[in-house]
């Protein structure tokens, strides 16, 4: 299939932009659009074979239910039930954002979209591309990243271009991803949210409008199996680099000093070595290696917004061992660690 991309503020002019994509959209076509997280693959959530088409576009196994997409609070109302007043009170204070809410669901949606679950999962997301979408299709849109299954999430067009180039009838251009993580994802079917993945909307946030907020056990440790994470999607590997990526938690001086030696000791065994760095600590490591910094210390946004790229370099840059300085998990740090974590074979703690 050849594959339309669009770019907005070309040639067209951006309603007619959005009008096409939002036809393709409504008649059944896969559509990759921006979002202020990640650029996610819509299809219209009411057409089975829609939805069907997602799953193998991108490769991703058939019990992962996928998060319906959409434009104003009405259809919250119409698509779920038994809505509670926390879940409520976070719609109110964090959409259209990067939050995701797990409802109780009213069956309008393919069962496709669920993959058989009780509850389905939606969000509003905050970018002007998107939320005209949206709008100029007016159905629910199902969506889940843009990648390949087991790729980065794609944080713009090209690296979605990269992954699903004649497998999608569209990919709309919005320019790159603001936040660069997924979406925090709320389990909202009890009272107490519950948070199931870390993203921007941290979970001091929820509980600053909710009250209370719980965090599901395997955030504690994402490569735990024998936890049952209430996410299916959380018991996949969802990324794992060509090269293994060995992770490196503690305080910020202990990390590089342990992550030069072990630099040093992979060169001298012959190896290609990557390392994932701060900013600061560009020049501390030996120029044989391939360093990519970004992000100082205290730059959280911007470590965020650069992971996926960074990973995706990594990957093309053909090294043999990856050596990743870790972050503090806390605020934003909690959802790149959390995405450090799953990306790692091992995690050194220099504690
Ligand atoms: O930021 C985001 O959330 C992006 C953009 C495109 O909106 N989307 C995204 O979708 O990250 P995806 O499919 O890559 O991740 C969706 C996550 C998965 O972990 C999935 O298991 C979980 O949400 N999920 C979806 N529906 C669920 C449900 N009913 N119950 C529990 N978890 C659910
Ligand atoms: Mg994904």
């Amino acid at each position: 299939m050849k594959t339309l991309f669009l770019k907005v503020d070309s040639k067209l002019p951006k309603g007619k932009t959005i009008k096409k994509a939002g036809e393709i959209l409504l008649e059944g076509g896969l559509v990759a659009f921006p979002t202020e997280t990640v650029y996610g693959l819509g299809a219209n959530a009411l057409l089975d074979e829609s939805v069907e088409n997602i799953f193998k576009a991108k490769g991703r196994p058939q019990d992962n239910p996928l998060i319906v997409h959409i434009w104003n609070k009405e259809q919250a109302f119409s698509l779920t039930q038994d809505i509670s007043s926390s879940a409520k009170a976070l719609m109110e204070a964090f959409w259209p954002g990067p939050l995701t809410l797990i409802l109780k669901d009213k069956k309008k949606v393919s069962s496709k979209v669920t993959t058989g679950l009780s509850s389905l999962a939606l969000r509003m997301p905050n970018n002007e591309v998107a939320l005209a979408l949206l709008k100029e299709a007016n159905v629910p849109v199902a969506a889940p990243s843009a990648n390949l299954s087991g790729r980065p999430s794609p944080t713009c067009a090209l690296h979605v271009l990269e992954d699903l180039e004649g497998k999608v009838e569209c990919i709309l251009d919005g320019g790159a991803c603001s936040i660069g993580l997924e979406s925090t994802v709320i389990d909202a079917t009890s009272n107490i949210p519950v948070v199931l993945r870390p993203g921007a909307i941290t979970p001091w946030q929820i509980k600053e409008v909710a009250g209370e907020v719980w965090l599901d056990p395997s955030l504690e440790n994402p490569k735990e199996e024998k936890i049952r994470p209430l996410s299916p999607g959380m018991k996949y590997r969802h990324y794992a680099p060509k090269a293994p990526l060995i992770l490196l938690e503690g305080s910020q001086e202990k990390i590089k000093q342990e992550a030069l030696k072990l630099v040093q000791a992979s060169l001298r065994e012959g190896k290609r070595v990557g390392i994932f760095c701060r900013e600061e600590n560009r020049q501390f490591y030996p120029k044989e290696a391939r360093v990519v910094a970004i992000g100082k210390e205290n730059e959280l946004e911007i470590i965020a917004e650069s992971l996926y790229k960074v990973l995706r370099i990594m990957d093309e840059s053909k090294v043999d061992i990856i050596f990743a300085e870790g972050v503090e998990a806390k605020g934003l740090g909690l959802a790149v660690a959390n995405r450090l974590k799953k990306a790692s074979v091992k995690i050194i703690n220099t504690f």
